[in-house]
């Protein structure tokens, strides 16, 4: 497996942080269960700077627990301080690719990363975990997984349950040995074990084996959260209430809804709304949970813990306390989605499907694991700005089936359409009815034989992101492909070119912000001389690369490209002319200039996109556009 060498992060002069943390991964000792204490793999963290309850763990928990609002600023320190390589990523937030902790972005034993980014979800549960390449499953199993949760000011005025009242609920299935370690797969060989995914003899909620709390008789909000490698589980409460959803991985619900259970597969988040100041005083109640393996084995019976109740394991109890409080309703309007419609999707007709399927030891997605770090089909190319219907087909007609819990980086989705196998387990229906689709998501399960259709749109970071099983195993042993979202093709244009006559001198800034910043507009056709600035990805510092220029004249479906002597010429999308070559893309903040004649014949508007290959490859699908299109336009 080959590595990106990329220098890790470091703090950038000219962002200002609302909130800096210090997020260190090492292995500690933590008392989880009665005697000896568990070793772990653990998140130790503290704020550098800004608002004190930004870094906090779960009462009684090592569980770290980051609080945001959206739109802060932040810069975490990530100090790697255990015995292997990792990367944190932010499970469902969206953000640049250089700090969504992609596994080309691992740092070795002992190095830190620093991490920059706007928080720009909306309000919701999301979560962080590692994730390296082949070690995600066994670094999260041992202890790495932390939540960050999102507020915004909608979520602020409809008064929800806060503090207290706002109680994580974060389910793991593990097996302990004699002396209180954890056990995990050996592996990952033999393939088929693995394949199975992992399941725990006992289901722990926030790290602890039976859980149980004093609750007062008041209205609560219970964030779900399961944080299984592998599990399945199907909850429901002791005392018959219905489960009262208000949020999904996405955030709020538009409105809440009812179910009798509620189903939830790996890395799926679900908030609750539980009104207990009607019950009396002292009662217990329970969360019960019934677990099944990926092949949707059901092996509640087979794990430790409280004994069963109607086939259910109580994983978290509940005593009420006298205090009562009055509760007021819950509010029927929660939130407003952002608007995507099917009709925007561009193939609304004809999906975007990914076959999941199981072959010779092997998971895959279109028939394909997971190759280099940045590699990426022609078929996983997505522009940004554009709406997009994905399918994931867990039909495949070959190889065993199981359910996948799919996931896809930087976007939330929302599910429109399940085709359920045909003849379907009436336990497949069961968990069917524990689903919430109407929320906005970023794990979907897809259950053996079932085709899931989803849309979703990609906002404005460009480059590469992961779409994976979120099983961790079966991520590990490749079920997992980069996808590369495209700078938007239709972007604004951020400045016409200064120039007068039949030779016009171009010069381009050298700082990313100002790098297009001329305003004038050619007067007459003819030659043009061109400065450019590239600010290369940071995945491809460091390596040879081809830099490129693009025009397309406006109205005409024919790319141009300036060759070596300057000229323009039609280009087809394969056969990228190449301007200039350079040895080696330089350090991210330095931008690497070329300058050289352009002829341009005709009068008219032209878009100038500036790019280059990291590689000899000359595709223009492999062309990586430095920012929105330059606009020339010819008088
Ligand atoms: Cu929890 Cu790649 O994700
Ligand atoms: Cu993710
Ligand atoms: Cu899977």
């Amino acid at each position: 497996m080959t590595h990106n060498l990329v220098a890790p992060a470091t703090p950038s002069p000219d962002f200002e942080p609302d909130v800096e943390l210090e997020l260190t991964a090492r292995v500690e000792a933590v008392s989880l269960l009665p005697g000896q204490a568990t070793q772990l793999w653990r998140y130790v963290g503290s704020v550098l700077y800004g608002d004190a309850s930004a870094f906090s763990y779960l009462e009684n928990s090592h569980i770290p627990v980051i609080r945001a609002r959206q739109g802060q600023k932040f810069r975490i320190h990530f100090r790697n301080q255990l015995p292997e390589e990792s990367i944190v990523h932010w499970h469902g937030l969206h953000m640049v690719q250089r700090m969504d902790g992609h596994p080309m972005y691992a740092i070795a034993a002992g190095a830190s990363f620093v991490y920059e980014f706007t928080v720009e979800n909306r309000a919701g549960t999301y979560w962080f975990h590692p994730h390296p390449h082949e070690r995600t499953g066994h670094q999260v199993y041992h202890g790495l997984s932390g939540l960050f949760l999102v507020t915004d000011d909608n979520e602020q005025q409809l008064q929800l349950p806060t503090g207290e009242f706002d109680l994580p609920l974060i389910i793991q299935d593990r097996t302990f040995d004699a002396s209180n370690q954890l056990v995990y797969l050996p592996g990952p060989r033999p393939r088929n074990v693995w394949m199975q995914g992992f399941t725990g003899e006992t289901v722990l909620v926030n790290g602890a084996r039976g859980y149980s709390r004093n609750l007062r008789r008041s209205a609560y909000r219970l964030r779900l959260f399961n944080a299984s490698n592998a599990s399945n589980y199907m909850l429901r409460w002791s005392h018959g209430a219905a489960m009262t959803v208000i949020g999904t991985d996405g955030g709020l619900l538009e409105q809440p809804v009812q179910r009798t259970h509620l189903t939830m597969a790996p890395a799926e988040r679900l908030d609750i709304w539980v009104d207990l100041s009607g019950l009396p005083a002292g009662q217990e109640i329970s969360l019960l949970a019934e677990s099944f393996s990926p092949s949707l084995l059901n092996v509640t019976a087979s794990q430790t813990g409280e004994p069963l109740v109607q086939g259910a394991r109580p994983i978290a109890r509940f005593m009420l306390d006298a205090e009562q409080d009055n509760v007021s309703a819950l509010p029927q309007q929660l939130s407003v989605f952002p608007s995507v419609s099917l009709v925007e999707a561009i193939n609304h007709t004809s999906p975007r499907t990914v076959l999941l399927s199981m072959m010779q030891g092997q998971v895959m997605l279109n028939g394909r694991i997971y190759g280099a770090m940045d590699e990426y089909a022609d078929d996983e190319i997505v522009r940004a700005g554009t709406t997009e219907v994905w399918e994931f087909a867990n039909n495949s007609v070959v190889g065993m089936q199981m359910s996948h819990p799919m996931h896809i980086h930087n976007v939330s989705f929302k599910v429109i359409e399940r085709i359920p196998a045909v003849g379907e387990s009436s336990l497949a229906q069961q968990m069917r009815a524990g689903f919430v689709d109407e929320g906005l998501k970023d794990v979907v399960q897809v259950l053996p034989g079932e085709r899931v259709r989803l849309l979703m749109k990609f906002e404005q970071h460009a480059g590469i992101y992961l779409y994976h099983c979120h099983i961790l195993e079966h991520e590990d042993l490749g079920m997992m492909r980069n996808f590369m979202i495209r700078a938007a093709l239709d972007s604004k244009p951020v400045a016409t070119v200064a120039g007068a006559g039949s030779s016009a001198r171009i010069e381009l800034g050298t700082s990313a912000d100002n790098w297009l910043s001329l305003t004038d507009e050619l007067q007459a056709p003819g030659n043009c001389q061109i400065m450019a600035a590239i600010q290369p990805e940071t995945a491809h510092l460091g390596r040879p690369a081809n830099i490129i220029v693009v025009v397309g004249p406006d109205g005409g479906n024919t790319l141009l490209a300036v060759n070596n002597l300057g000229q323009l010429q039609p280009i087809n999308t394969d056969d990228v002319q190449v301007f200039r070559s350079i040895s080696s893309l330089q350090a991210r903040h330095e931008f690497l200039l070329f300058d050289g004649m352009m002829d341009i014949g005709d009068r008219g508007t032209y878009d100038l996109f500036i790019g280059y290959t990291p590689d000899a490859s000359r595709r223009a699908e492999d062309i990586i556009y430095n920012t929105a299109p330059l606009r020339l336009s010819v008088k």
